[in-house]
């Protein structure tokens, strides 16, 4: 059973921040662009020598891997957990909670009702009319209206509701199931006047709901005129770890590898007419969890692009589209790099098929199946769709666009872990640049060495005891020494919660921090309370080898930790900052030496012109004007007592 350092040892926060911001190298780490606020100048840094990243700009903040995915979804250590575990293919232990079990099992039960409720009335009611004949002029087939259980949510304000609540589901619970939602006058549906496709997971629990508009009814914005309304998020709905028709679609997908297109319409059209391994991604950008659940059953995807997605722009995107929904109202985009990583990281082999201009697949395949068919075996590997997307947008005679091309497909070479692929890719790009192809295998290295594989570092002699056996990466000694002191010690309790949770700079040992705090010493022990993810990290505090302690000694540990955690905490904020501001001074290199020299000159002290505050150049100065201080000091000390400063 995996646990979370298996995570912290798979995941390099390197390769994980360089999907979503392209970094730069600079002194030991990295620098790039914050991806969490808007900036000019690169103010964010990541160490891959510790595993961490920190803003110093307006985030002022940072940490490591989960704390990155933490801020990035807008989630708890908890859910960045299991989105890290997925990506790493470590199978979380699922030691469950019973009551989070009968919670979700309820909800699994209420969608059931609901479903049920639905589709009948859209056979049913005489007010579905609508609905009904909205699905012959799709010419929807009987079948699939009964397959993928489709429905109608009658155009009231709770008619759900009360059909449920004669079923024992009362409205607390349809809301938790993101049924309804709660207004000034109590609970209504969320669903009215819409065409029902129930969501149902890999193992075929209905998860959610999608409900289309009908025609008739203005498309626009807010809820009412949205052409489709989800079910709220819920601890069983998340449309980016879903598939919808994956539980029809299993067997066909082993056989013959997954196509995945973007809507119901699209996935009900191709399982009606006998192509059933397609997939329906639902509208967002394909997430790493929908890429890991079908590589369960198959390595092989294609991706149906509509064609304006599939000829977007190669470039290198940022964390919003790989983040967030795709907007359906603007230019498609796909975050390429993201694809690629993916099939790398995942050990995918990712295809594109391009629709034709203005056609979806449920049109495609409504007028003429066989067309679908070429379509699927046409699609071409994902970097040669794009080599030759990318060439075909450039004018191949200029030099200056020559570049641009390489600029763009470079990265995206760069992203290729098998190197007989990648040198494959690198041959066809210096004939397609007419560059030799040993000048861009230099670029190509520059470019990779924005992502490189991790190397842990190793431990020196003189670290405590449990950090020579284990990954320092994975593990701080410090952090661990000091929790274990609190949870072993109760009469440290009144002085551990003085202490600043962001003390804990590992998430799970913040985490463990954070409960702690929670924790009321007077009920269930503070094991029992736990999260189940977090029981292996307290066990494995709890039983760390301490010394004995008399009371005070108990004390001075606890503080002199804190302390040393501190520092250490300090001295690398010291060397990220130094890293971000001699990158951000590079150019003004010689300037910032001729005034350091002045500063150093005028003993420090007349060192400061009407510098902007914001100057990174004048940080920079400062702090080797602080230092030059130092050595002055020690220089005539030296000078005055006769000894050797060190
Ligand atoms: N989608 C969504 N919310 C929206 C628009 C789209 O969740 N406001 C998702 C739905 O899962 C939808 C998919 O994106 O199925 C594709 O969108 P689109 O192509 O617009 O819809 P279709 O399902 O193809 O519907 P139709 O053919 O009826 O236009
Ligand atoms: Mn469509």
């Amino acid at each position: 059973m995996g646990t979370i350092e298996d995570v912290k040892e798979r995941i390099d926060i390197v390769d994980l921040v360089s999907q979503y911001v392209a970094l730069k190298k600079a002194g030991r780490g990295y620098t790039a662009l914050c991806p969490f606020h808007s900036e000019r100048t690169a103010s964010f840094h990541v160490d891959p020598s510790r595993q961490t990243w920190h803003c110093f700009g307006a985030c002022g903040t940072g940490g490591d891997i989960f704390r990155f995915i933490m801020k990035k979804d807008g989630v708890e250590f908890r859910d960045a957990l299991h989105t890290l575990a997925e990506r790493a293919g470590v199978a979380l232990d699922q030691r469950r909670d019973p009551v989070e079990d009968a919670h979700r099992a309820r909800l699994y039960e209420i969608n059931e009702a609901a479903a049920a409720f639905f589709h009948s009335t859209l056979l049913e009611s005489d007010a579905a009319h609508a609905a009904r004949a909205y699905l012959e002029e799709r010419r929807l087939a009987d079948s699939s209206v009964e397959r993928f259980q489709l429905g109608y949510a009658p155009n009231t304000w709770e008619a759900l509701l009360q059909h449920l609540a004669a079923r024992g589901f009362d409205a607390k619970d349809v809301r938790n199931a993101g049924l309804a939602v709660e207004g000034d006058r109590g609970a209504y549906d969320r669903f009215r006047h819409r065409l029902m496709f129930p969501i149902r997971d890999d193992r075929g629990r209905i998860a959610g709901f999608g409900g289309r508009i009908l025609p008739g009814d203005a498309l626009g914005a807010g809820d009412v005129h949205a052409k489709y309304v989800n079910t709220a998020q819920s601890p069983i709905f998340d449309k980016g770890s879903l598939l919808y028709a994956l539980d029809l679609a299993k067997d066909a997908i082993r056989a013959q590898g997954a196509v995945i297109v973007e809507g119901y319409m699209d996935a009900i059209a191709a399982h009606e007419h006998g192509f059933a391994n397609v997939v329906a991604s639902m509208g967002t950008a394909l997430t790493e969890r929908q890429v890991t659940l079908l590589k369960r059953y198959t390595r092989s995807l294609t991706l149906a692009l509509d064609a304006d997605a599939a000829g977007s722009e190669a470039t290198l995107r940022g964390v919003e589209v790989v983040a967030g929904a795709v907007d359906r109202e603007s230019t498609p985009q796909v975050d390429w790099r993201g694809v690629i990583r993916q099939q790398e990281t995942l050990a995918a082999d990712i295809r594109v098929l391009t629709m034709p201009a203005g056609r979806d697949p449920d049109e495609t395949i409504r007028a003429d199946p066989d067309r679908w068919r070429v379509l699927v075996t046409e699609a071409r590997p994902v970097l040669d769709h794009l080599f030759e997307t990318t060439a075909s947008r450039h004018d191949l005679s200029s030099p200056r666009e020559r570049s641009e091309v390489a600029t763009q497909l470079l990265p995206l070479v760069a992203a290729v872990g098998d190197r007989v692929v990648q040198s494959h890719y690198l041959q066809r790009l210096a004939r397609i640049v007419q560059v030799d192809e040993q000048m861009l295998r230099l670029d190509l290295r520059r470019a990779r060495s924005a992502a490189a594989p991790r190397r842990p570092a190793s431990t020196g002699p003189g670290e405590l005891d449990i950090a020579r056996v284990v990954n320092p990466l994975v593990h701080d000694a410090r952090e661990e020494f000091c929790l274990a002191l609190l949870f072993r010690y109760p009469e440290l309790r009144a002085e551990g919660l003085d202490i600043t949770p962001e003390l804990f700079a590992q998430s799970e040992n913040r985490a463990l921090f954070d409960a702690w705090l929670e924790w009321s010493d007077e009920g269930e022990s503070f094991e029992a309370s736990l999260a189940p993810d977090l029981r292996p990290q307290f066990e494995r505090v709890v039983n760390l080898d301490l010394p004995s302690f008399d009371d005070d000694a108990l004390a001075r540990a606890l503080r002199s930790t804190i302390g040393r955690i501190e520092q250490q905490r300090l001295r690398l904020a010291k060397r990220a900052s130094v890293a971000v501001i001699a990158d951000l001074a590079a150019a003004g290199g010689a300037q910032i030496a001729e005034r350091a020299l002045a500063a150093w000159r005028s003993g420090g002290h007349d060192a400061h012109g009407p510098e902007d505050e914001a100057d990174p150049a004048a940080a920079f100065v400062e702090d080797m004007e602080a230092g030059l201080k130092v050595h002055q000091q020690l220089l005539e000390q030296q000078r005055g007592t006769g000894h050797p400063a060190r």
